[in-house]
């Protein structure tokens, strides 16, 4: 099992370089899958894809190849699948039919890294055993990793527990059996809400707390896969402008939380070979021009060489193509640039 997730500041290529990841394993006879959290469906656009599909297979030329498969997170159809997996049989219909699932279910603003979380679990019971994930834009991107441990430390947390739990037990025979510390928050949220709405919360919560409490377990589980480096390598998406900025950002960022980063990717690097005569009038100052960047960008990429060394793994570069991103031809040609004998990540 392996996951590879990559993390960036936007338009840098974290997408592009994620599914020419996903096709790279792909090209090595695995079945890959590469997911995307990013609400702005840049992935479809990357693999070429023109339906609205959300999660399915990229024919691939190459007779040799395993699977590529991609993704595009649904947070509604993984919550769904999620109570459909997870609620006993009774129950499941009751929940997607409850009038608060509807009210949840129809805002889910905010659950997008939790449902990140489930459907790595769900992809991998799915028995996709390489899972490339291409996350939103930087800030945003951590919260896949914060998210899901806070969502489990306060479904976790006690008194959360005796409303859910001493609710169900006394859905029965009314409120008033319900303990005494339920009481009086129910007290307290009645006078907020009405009754009818907190009665209705509190049936709904009693039905999906299970859920809740199982997500919490298998969020725990697959962030410990997301903390255990045998299976998980971060890599950081950069430009050779941004790299030192970046590379600090990140670094700061994953240490606190005591992530490793297993590779900077350098990507629109300048580093077509340089022509020993150099011919006169416009051409010649293009390429002076081209020249001067292109020394830049080495310049950049040796300095994140020297003042990172010790904290990734290794930098991989990956050259400015003469195309858009925007399908399958241009992502071999990123393919073609990458490290496969990653020890972590894609062997
Ligand atoms: N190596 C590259 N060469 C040329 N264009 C690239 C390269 N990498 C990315 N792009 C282009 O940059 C733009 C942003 O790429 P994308 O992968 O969507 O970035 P991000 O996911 O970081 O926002 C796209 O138009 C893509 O075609
Ligand atoms: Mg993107």
């Amino acid at each position: 099992m392996k996951i590879i997730c990559y993390l960036g500041t936007g338009g840098v290529g974290k997408t592009s370089v994620a599914a020419a990841t996903a096709l790279a394993v792909a090209r090595t006879g695995k079945r890959s899958m590469v997911m995307t959290t990013d609400p702005s469906l840049r992935l479809r656009t990357a693999l070429g894809l023109t339906d609205n599909i959300t999660e399915q297979r990229v024919p691939l030329d190459d007779p040799k190849a395993g699977e590529l498969w991609a993704s595009l997170l649904n947070v509604r159809a993984t919550l769904d699948e999620a109570v459909r997996l997870y609620a006993k049989n009774s129950t499941s219909d009751r929940i997607l039919n409850h009038s608060i699932y509807a009210t949840i279910a129809g805002s889910l603003a905010g659950m997008q890294e939790l449902m990140a979380v489930e459907r790595i679990d769900q992809l991998i019971q799915q028995g996709f055993d390489h899972i490339v994930i291409d996350t939103a834009p930087s800030r945003h991107a951590l919260e896949i990793l914060d998210k899901p441990e806070l969502f489990a430390n306060i479904s976790g947390s006690r008194r959360v527990q005796l409303v859910g739990r001493t609710y169900q037990l006394a859905a029965g025979l009314g409120l008033t059996a319900i303990g005494r510390g339920a009481v009086d928050i129910v007290g307290r949220v009645e006078s907020i809400l009405g009754v009818h709405l907190v009665r209705q919360i509190l049936d709904f919560y009693s039905l999906f707390y299970p859920i809740a409490e199982g997500y919490s377990k298998r969020a725990q589980k697959t962030v410990a896969m997301l903390r255990d480096p045998a299976v998980t390598e971060f890599r950081v998406v950069t430009t050779p402008q941004k790299a030192l900025r970046d590379a600090a950002f990140f670094t700061d960022a994953l240490n606190k939380r005591k992530f490793r980063i297993g590779a900077f990717c350098v990507n629109r690097a300048w580093l077509h070979p340089y022509p020993d005569t150099v011919p006169r009038g416009l051409a010649g100052e293009v390429l002076d021009w081209y020249k001067t960047v292109s020394d830049a960008h080495r310049k950049e990429i040796w300095k994140l060489k020297q003042g990172y060394a010790g904290q990734a793994r290794e930098v991989q570069v990956f050259s400015e193509l003469d195309q858009d991103v925007d399908g399958v031809r241009a992502l071999e040609k990123l393919a073609d640039q990458m490290h496969l004998q990653a020890p972590a990540g894609l062997a």
